[in-house]
């Protein structure tokens, strides 16, 4: 497989599940192998987007509704896309983002009350939508990843919501990565963090023929 070409890795899944400890492993593995990484989040990633997240994050649970929280989070996407990502892309570079489009799908369309189609038409007429090569989608019963969240003793808005919201959430992400098997590398979160990030480097290295 050609080797220069800049690919985009997102990692996804519930609240507390470990996506930006295993994103800074799985850097950590490709600058070792002479990969050129960029590392970035949504929302956020550019210095609007990140004025945008605090918009979203912030605040009480009904703070915007349904559709006006899917624009900011559009609007986040769309700078962050312009500025960082295809520019990173197109310089050869890979780019792992905490985060991306299956979060507005699952939290904003599937548990949210927008329904997927809605979400997924927004997505692909507004952002042209730009899809990950690969897409970790770290799977955690909902209760040890919102255990381990009140231990860091912050609540964003989607914390705030109950467990019935995020047992939605996890599982509109199983749904996701049944119908695209190929995008999704589903992995089990509930385990050392050492034996989920060896388990993301041999897949990855597999899949885009580096050494393992
Ligand atoms: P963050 O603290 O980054 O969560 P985590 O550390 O679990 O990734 O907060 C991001 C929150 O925003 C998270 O609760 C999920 C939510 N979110 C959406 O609802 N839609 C989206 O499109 C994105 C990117 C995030």
């Amino acid at each position: 497989m050609e080797r220069n070409r800049g690919r985009l890795v997102t990692f996804e899944g519930g609240e507390g599940t470990g996506k930006t400890t295993q994103l800074e492993r799985l850097a950590t593995f490709l600058e070792a192998r002479g990969v050129s990484v960029v590392r970035t989040r949504e929302p956020g990633g550019t210095q609007g987007a990140e004025a945008i997240r605090a918009l979203l994050l912030d605040g009480a649970a009904d703070r915007w509704s349904a559709r006006s929280e899917l624009l900011l989070f559009a609007a986040a996407r769309q700078d962050h896309l312009e500025k960082v990502i295809e520019p990173a892309l197109a310089a050869g570079s890979w780019v792992l983002c905490d985060r991306y489009l299956d979060s507005t799908r699952v939290y904003q369309g599937i548990a949210g009350e927008l329904g997927l189609a809605f979400v997924d038409h927004l997505q692909s007429t507004v952002l042209g939508f730009r899809l990950p090569d690969l897409t970790v989608l770290l799977d955690l019963p909902v209760e040890h990843g919102l255990a381990r969240r009140s231990r860091d003793g912050r609540a964003t808005r989607f914390e705030q919501k109950g467990t019935s919201f995020h047992e939605r959430v996890r599982e509109g992400f199983l749904e996701l990565a049944r119908r695209e098997p190929e995008r999704f590398l589903l992995v089990d979160a509930d385990r050392a963090v050492d034996a989920v990030a060896a388990e993301i480097a041999r897949t990855v290295a597999a899949r885009f023929g580096l050494p393992p």
